[in-house]
């Protein structure tokens, strides 16, 4: 049987790197089968948030994960702090997790440098908290974008050296999902990489980005100087702008400015004019619908109530197979 399971850390506001990556899949997939969706909160204290803030960010993801169309009756949707048992799971795979498969993670690396004065070992071991997330629930299918991969196969790596260990086959193997065919990378809008927090507030759009601010950062973002000579290839910048208005705009629309650039004809400015336009049809039925959401706090609280109590009982019994194959055993 397929399960689904997939996570978001709480940092603010999601973006649409987020939607297109992971959410949208969210979506598709929880008519379909059993669904775990959670907000990450135990993974975003490696970058140490104030409590207000920790507090505020987890309640807005679970306001934005209901805003756009995630159904706590059908998914279940959870705190992962609410369900103590990942950080139990997550103790047995750390005793057969190694510093040097740990060190080689790209994510880890790259955050050694971006964070030199903060490489803490809830950095280190942050794939062994996320197989504990996925496998507690016996997870197979995994809504992810592309920067996941690898952290997917180190899920797979610490499932299989588990059952190996205990001699069975308790933890299935997961595989990141995505609808289309490739896992998906929405590229900011500061011309290089995904769309990201840490490139900085220009490089995203909020899922509740108000409109004025919305149409200032496409405007602002980066292009060149054109085309070098007809049927040139764009440059980083220009091509994700053309892969953002293939998430929003019309076929005809992307046609149109594909063409332009190829013959040379080009207006960037009208360009990044008619993504926003198009950006704001797409996002602006999410803004009211969050605030609105946000200020329901009782619907917030059986949301993530009926979510941990769900939750925690996929946990608990995945918990009680995997003490009993330790060698636990109760003397009262
Ligand atoms: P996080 O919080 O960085 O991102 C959440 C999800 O959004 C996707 N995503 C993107 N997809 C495409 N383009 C982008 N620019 C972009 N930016 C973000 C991410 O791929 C992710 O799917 N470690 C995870 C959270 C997590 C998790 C898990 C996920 C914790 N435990 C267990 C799955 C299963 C993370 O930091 O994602």
């Amino acid at each position: 049987m397929e399960t689904v399971v997939s996570g978001i850390r709480p940092t603010g506001m999601l973006h649409i790197g987020n939607y297109f990556g992971a959410v949208r899949n969210f979506i598709q997939l929880q008519e379909s089968y059993p669904c775990y969706f959670f907000i990450a909160d135990f993974h975003s204290l490696t970058t140490h948030p104030t409590p207000a803030n920790l507090h505020s960010s987890v309640k807005r993801v679970l306001a934005e994960y209901l805003a756009v169309g995630l159904n706590p009756e059908k998914a279940t949707l959870y705190l992962q702090s609410d369900v103590p048992e990942v950080a139990e799971l997550y103790l047995y795979f750390n005793m057969n997790a190694y510093l040097g498969e740990l060190e080689r993670v790209s994510s880890f690396k790259e955050k050694a440098r971006s964070q030199p004065d903060n490489i803490n070992a809830g950095l280190l071991t942050y794939p062994v908290l996320m197989a504990a997330d996925i496998l507690l629930h016996k997870g197979t299918r995994v809504p992810v974008g592309k920067d996941q991969e690898q952290h997917l196969e180190m899920a797979r790596t610490f499932g299989n050296r588990f059952n190996r260990l205990y001699q069975a086959e308790v933890f299935p193997e997961p595989q990141a999902f995505s609808e289309t065919a490739e896992l998906v990378k929405v590229p900011g809008l500061t011309g290089a990489g995904k769309m990201s927090k840490s490139a900085g507030e220009a490089d995203c759009i909020y899922l509740a980005e108000p409109a004025d601010s919305l149409h200032k950062k496409i405007m602002r973002a980066k292009t060149d100087s054109g085309p070098a000579e007809p049927g040139s290839k764009p440059s980083e910048a220009v091509q994700n702008l053309f892969d953002l208005m293939k998430l929003v705009c019309s076929a005809d629309v992307c046609t149109f400015y594909h063409v332009a650039y190829q013959e040379g004809t080009i207006r960037y400015g009208d360009m990044k004019k008619q993504l926003a336009e198009d950006m704001e049809l797409f996002i602006a039925p999410w803004r009211e619908k969050i605030s609105a959401i946000l200020a329901n706090d009782n619907l917030l609280a059986k949301t993530a109530s009926l979510g941990a109590e769900k939750a925690r009982a996929s946990a608990a019994a995945t918990l009680a197979e995997v003490r009993h194959l330790i060698g636990f055993r109760k003397f009262y």
